[in-house]
């Protein structure tokens, strides 16, 4: 557990003209990179691995573990791709991350490819944020102007290409290898595993696919050790994390701490729900993960505590709601971005978030039948462990969860729209800086 904030990431935010590259090298900006050039490849994978990252993108896999899964070098192409298509609702960390320090994450490109051996990195970014893409394209720009990127690297006879490719805004794409697809230019549907990327990725060469805090964390464990990384968190969860707290709090953002900080301990940082309300429910990474309510406040947020309370740690996405919210409502919102989003490469998730949606707006307008509650939990069985990909999963959790909390909401969705229960006017009605 911990009371304080572990601002690593985050660290240079404030500073003026935090993006730039001369802001960054006066913070000791690509130190960690001119010293990783002159070590062992070998080496810079054991560091990471003896750190205890995860992949900060959902899943938590070991990140220096999932670089060991690369064949021997053949001569041929390997690649390095991040994943900055940050698209679920509720997470947030990775937009401002590479908005305020892009650096960290190029920083963290060049040492990772390096490592594995590859002359040519992605970033794929969430095509809707082009300001975000601007700002990384300006700095890849700098780097390479500064010598740090391209041909002969720093002088080292080493070269790394870095491209920037827009993604046109779908969800889906997010999952690494519908990311695949979608960079090499065909519509984004998850392929089917095994082969992993690691063996066979992007054209089919052996590939490396990390989440934007995952890679940018790299250059301060190099910089720091991974004895200085796994000094923070849990046994099992290491390091700092970005958290974003959004929805019914007083000061929302982005606070950077170790893992197993307590949702409580974050939520009093954040000046507490709204107005002096009560927290009703929350997720604890995005809209996929189960919600959790009041009784966890004093959960450790790592992704053991997390699994164990029956939700995931996922992308720490903490989104909060006060005892105004319709969990009905919300909970339907959310299931319109997942029918909205289905891919339709299989059919449970196809089919069964075009049926979850009709039947969340049944209840929401008051108008459900008998059936319809143990009709969802129904439906939502045939969807859960039997989609292509993770997305029918993180369809089925906001209801499931929702049920399992407050099932008699649900159940007066049978009478009463959610609009009477929780008037939108009760809702909004506050004076902080959420609204
Ligand atoms: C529907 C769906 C969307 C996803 N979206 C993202 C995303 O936007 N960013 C991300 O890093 N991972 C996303 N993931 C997880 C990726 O498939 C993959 O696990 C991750 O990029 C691996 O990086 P990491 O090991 O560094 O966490 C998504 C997964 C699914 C199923
Ligand atoms: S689970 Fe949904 S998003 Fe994933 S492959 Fe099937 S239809 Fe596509």
């Amino acid at each position: 557990m911990s009371t304080t904030l572990a601002p690593s990431l985050s660290d240079i935010w404030d500073a003026d003209r935090s993006w730039t590259l001369k802001t960054y090298s006066e913070h000791h900006g690509y130190e960690a990179w001119r010293r990783a050039i002159h070590t062992d490849p070998a080496k810079l994978i054991e560091t990471v691995k003896d750190s205890g990252l995860r992949g900060r993108g959902g899943a938590g896999f070991p990140t220096g573990l999932k670089w060991s899964f690369l064949p021997k070098p053949d001569g041929g192409p390997r690649y390095l791709v991040v994943n900055a298509d940050e698209s679920e609702p509720g997470t947030c960390k990775d937009m401002p991350l590479l908005l305020a320090n892009p650096h960290a994450l190029i920083e963290g490109i060049a040492i990772t490819s390096f490592a594995i051996g590859s002359n040519h990195a992605f970033i794929y970014v969430r095509g809707e944020v082009v300001h975000v893409y601007r700002r990384l394209l300006a700095a890849v720009n700098e780097a390479r102007e500064a010598g740090l990127l391209g041909e002969n690297v720093l002088g080292t006879g080493y070269h790394l290409e870095v491209t920037v490719h827009a993604g046109a805004g779908a969800y889906i794409c997010g999952e690494e290898t519908a990311l695949l697809d979608s960079l090499e230019g065909r519509r984004g549907q998850p392929r089917l595993k095994p082969p992993f990327p690691a063996v066979a990725g992007l054209y089919a060469r052996p590939t490396v696919v990390n989440n934007v805090e995952s890679i940018a964390s790299v250059p301060g464990i190099i910089r720091g050790g991974a004895d200085w990384f796994s000094s923070m968190g849990t046994e099992k969860s290491k390091g700092h994390g970005l958290f974003s707290l959004s929805g019914h709090v007083t000061r929302p953002g982005q606070y950077e701490a170790p893992l197993g900080i307590t949702f409580r301990e974050l939520l009093d940082m954040a000046g507490g729900v709204r107005d002096g309300r009560s927290l009703k429910f929350w997720t604890p990474g995005g809209s996929s993960t189960p919600i959790l309510t009041a009784e966890h406040l004093d959960l450790s947020l790592d992704y053991e505590s997390v699994g164990a309370a029956g939700s995931m740690l996922g992308t720490r996405a903490l989104q909060v709601f006060d005892e105004t919210t319709s969990v009905v409502r919300c909970v339907t919102r959310w299931t319109d971005f997942y029918a909205h989003e289905s891919c339709g490469k299989c059919t449970p998730c196809r089919e069964g978030t075009y049926w979850l949606k009709q039947i969340m707006h049944r209840l929401e307008a008051g108008q459900g039948t008998e059936s319809d509650v143990d009709l969802l939990l129904d439906v939502c069985s045939n969807i859960e462990g039997r989609s292509f990909c993770a997305l029918g999963d993180a369809a089925a959790q906001p209801i499931t969860s929702g049920i399992k909390h407050f099932r008699e909401e649900f159940e007066q969705g049978l009478h009463t729209p959610a609009w009477e229960l929780f008037p939108y006017e009760a809702n909004a009605a506050f004076s902080g800086a959420t609204r």
